[in-house]
């Protein structure tokens, strides 16, 4: 099984608490999107490996660390809106984007976009994505990025319901499920309960 991280931090669950609520407008929502990222973000990669290095300060020279090149990937579209949280702590990590939209009857992922090139060019990456509903997205998208070659992947979402997290962890069980919130369960159309919606909609207002 996947390890499940669901982040403890105040400030997490403040802002979840104002995203889920039905009288913040889209622009708040992308704020708290793109905040909650970057939170997640800060707890996601407390493990990541490190190279030892030196660098000469005004005063002397002295031991330090650099940390690996990780790749993002937002799942579209609702995903992108947790790109810019991410950049704000890894600058210069590379993004790619998959495209997947869900059937409303199936449930199923739909595959549109990817643009990935056929050599690997990351090792490492974060997947992105608010909702893991069914977790049928997370998973196809893993299944791609492991064809793809990369070795080390985590997932990172806002509202998890117990459904995706079953799936997910069972279909890819090396990659760690880093959550805001595991909500109660699934509604019959596939809906997170209490969740926030649809991510996708109350970011770009569709
Ligand atoms: C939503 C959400 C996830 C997916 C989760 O996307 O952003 O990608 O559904 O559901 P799953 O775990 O059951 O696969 P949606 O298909 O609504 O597309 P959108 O991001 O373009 O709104």
């Amino acid at each position: 099984m996947s390890k499940l991280f669901v982040s403890q931090h105040p400030l997490v669950k403040h802002k979840l608490t104002m995203l889920r609520s039905i009288e913040t407008g889209h622009r708040d929502f992308r704020g708290l999107v793109r905040e909650l990222a970057l939170l997640l973000c800060y707890e996601a990669t407390q493990d990541i490996p490190l190279t030892p290095y030196t660098v000469q300060t005004p005063l002397a020279e002295t031991s330090g660390f650099k940390a690996p090149e990780i790749g993002i990937v937002p799942i579209l579209r609702a995903g992108l809106g947790m790109v810019e949280g991410v950049l704000e702590l890894l600058p210069n990590t590379q993004v790619w984007h998959i495209g997947l939209y869900r059937d409303e009857k199936t449930l199923r992922p739909v595959e549109y976009y990817n643009k990935l090139p056929s050599a690997p060019t990351i090792e490492m990456c974060l997947v992105l994505d608010p909702m893991l509903a069914t977790g049928g997205s997370a998973t196809a998208t893993i299944d791609i990025l492991k064809r793809w070659g990369v070795k080390r992947i985590k997932y990172m979402g806002l509202i998890a319901a117990p459904e995706g997290v079953k799936r997910l962890s069972e279909a890819h069980p090396d990659v760690p499920i880093h959550v805001a919130t595991v909500d109660s369960h699934l509604n019959e159309v596939g809906f997170i309960v209490p969740g926030l919606g649809d991510a996708g909609d109350r970011q770009f207002g569709t």
